[in-house]
This record gives C-alpha cells, sequence and structure tokens, in this order.
C-alpha cells in the first residue's frame, strides 16, 4: 500500500498518518519531521532548513526529492508507506510518479478557520511526537512524559504564509490526483476517530 496524505497545515496529516501507518502496518513518513530531526540535530540541511521553514516557505524541490528517495529504500518500506506532507508542489509529485506509483492520495478537507483555530492551539511532544490541542494538557507535560512545547513555525505570521503557500503551490494537487484517478477526499471537520474510519472505508470499500 502506497498512500498520500494532501491537506492544508492543520487539517490533521500528521494525525491521521500515525493512525493509517499503524492500521495498515506501513511506514508513516512526514518530510516536515524529518526536516525537523536535521534541524535538531543541526546538521548542514537543517541550518539551510530552518529559515525556510520559520517563515512558512517550502524547502527546495531537489532537496526533499532526494530526502524521499533515500528514505523509501529503507526496510520499514518493504510493505508500504504513507507520505505526510509529500509532495508538496507538482514538481515533487511528478518527480514521484518517476520512482514508484501511487495507489491514493486522500486529501483531508478542513475549513479554513479550523485551520487557523487548530494550529495555534496545537502542542507537540519532544519525545514521542505526539501532537494536543492546548486544552488537551494543560499542565504542559504529555503521557508519555515530555515537556510540551510550540512549533517555531506556528505562530500567526507563519500560519498566515504557510496557508498561502499551500493555496498556490500544493492545492492544485488536488486536480493533479483527481485527474489521474487516483483521490479520496474525506471531511476533516470531525472527531479523529471519525476522520480515520472514513478514510479507512474509502480505502477498503
Ligand atoms: P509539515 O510538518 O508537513 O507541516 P504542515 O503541512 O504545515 O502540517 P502541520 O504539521 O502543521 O499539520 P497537520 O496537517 O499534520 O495537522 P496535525 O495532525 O498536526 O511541514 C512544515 C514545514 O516543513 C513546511 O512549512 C515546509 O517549510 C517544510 N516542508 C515539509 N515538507 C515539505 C515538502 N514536501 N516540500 C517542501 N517543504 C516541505 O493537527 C493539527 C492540530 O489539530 C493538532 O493539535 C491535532 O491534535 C489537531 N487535530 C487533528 N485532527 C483533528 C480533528 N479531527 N479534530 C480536532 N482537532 C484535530
Amino acid at each position: 500500500m502506497r498512500l498520500i496524505l494532501l491537506g492544508a497545515p492543520g487539517a490533521g496529516k500528521g494525525t491521521q498518518a500515525a493512525r493509517i501507518a499503524s492500521r495498515y502496518g506501513i511506514a508513516h513518513i512526514s518530510t516536515g519531521d524529518m526536516l525537523r530531526a536535521e534541524i535538531r540535530s543541526e546538521t548542514p540541511l537543517g541550518l539551510m532548513a530552518k529559515s525556510i521553514i520559520d517563515r512558512g516557505e517550502l524547502v527546495s524541490d531537489d532537496v526533499i526529492i532526494g530526502m524521499v528517495k533515500n528514505r523509501i529504500v529503507m526496510p520499514d518500506c518493504a510493505r508500504g508507506f504513507l507520505f505526510d506532507g509529500f509532495p508538496r508542489t507538482i514538481e515533487q509529485a511528478e518527480a514521484l510518479e518517476d520512482i514508484c506509483n501511487i495507489d491514493y492520495a486522500i486529501d483531508i478537507e478542513v475549513p479554513f478557520d479550523r485551520l487557523i483555530e487548530r494550529i495555534s492551539s496545537r502542542r507537540m511532544c519532544p519525545k514521542c511526537g505526539s501532537a494536543y490541542h492546548v486544552s488537551a494538557h494543560p499542565e504542559g507535560l504529555c503521557p508519555c512524559g515530555g515537556k510540551l512545547y510550540q512549533r517555531d513555525d506556528d505562530n500567526e505570521e507563519t500560519v498566515k504564509n504557510r496557508l498561502e503557500v499551500y493555496g498556490e503551490k500544493t492545492a492544485p494537487l488536488i486536480e493533479f490526483y483527481r485527474t489521474r484517478g487516483r483521490l479520496l477526499t474525506v471531511n476533516g471537520d470531525a472527531s479523529v476517530d471519525t476522520v480515520e474510519a472514513e478514510i479507512a472505508r474509502k480505502l477498503e470499500g
């Protein structure tokens, strides 16, 4: 199974990707998480990517495609994989077509005002990678013991730019996959369990 999760920033791609990958025993590949790991390790790629991510712009297609090519040959991808946050441009989608076939691209649809609320209220766990609404753990501690933090690119100005960049560069991928007969659309403005169930129903239907 080879899947793509499409959706604007805050649509719930990371949340659903973790569930869907574990449900089907496939690898969860988040290019955002890979870039944040490079930033934490202060690698040359991480140092370059940080200022781009903090502005809400996209890292160059060449860098991302190289990262993905190296990732999908790893042993945990043998049973399949699910991309979260990739592809993000038509150029990335075309490059992906040269690398492998995709079964479905799942677009998670969420109204604009909900996206802003979700992102500005999101807190992340550095230990297990979970994302929560700030009200879920007001004391700032993840159940795994990690101290919750807010992502540097979750501030108001960067979020606005991320949403603009999404509209301009990533939203056209919906049509790209629709014309190839690969698009599934789910309503992301529902509970996490409901969204997961709708994705599974459409994949298995
Ligand atoms: P990335 O990490 O991919 O961020 P993003 O696409 O902006 O998406 P988010 O992580 O903000 O949101 P999400 O859809 O995963 O939502 P989540 O599940 O967390 O990319 C970051 C940056 O890296 C980019 O801006 C770019 O610079 C760079 N980058 C990455 N990939 C790239 C690429 N391919 N090319 C170029 N550059 C790249 O949910 C959000 C919140 O809502 C959470 O608090 C969650 O708990 C909550 N929530 C989730 N689902 C629900 C629900 N159903 N109901 C209520 N709340 C919910």
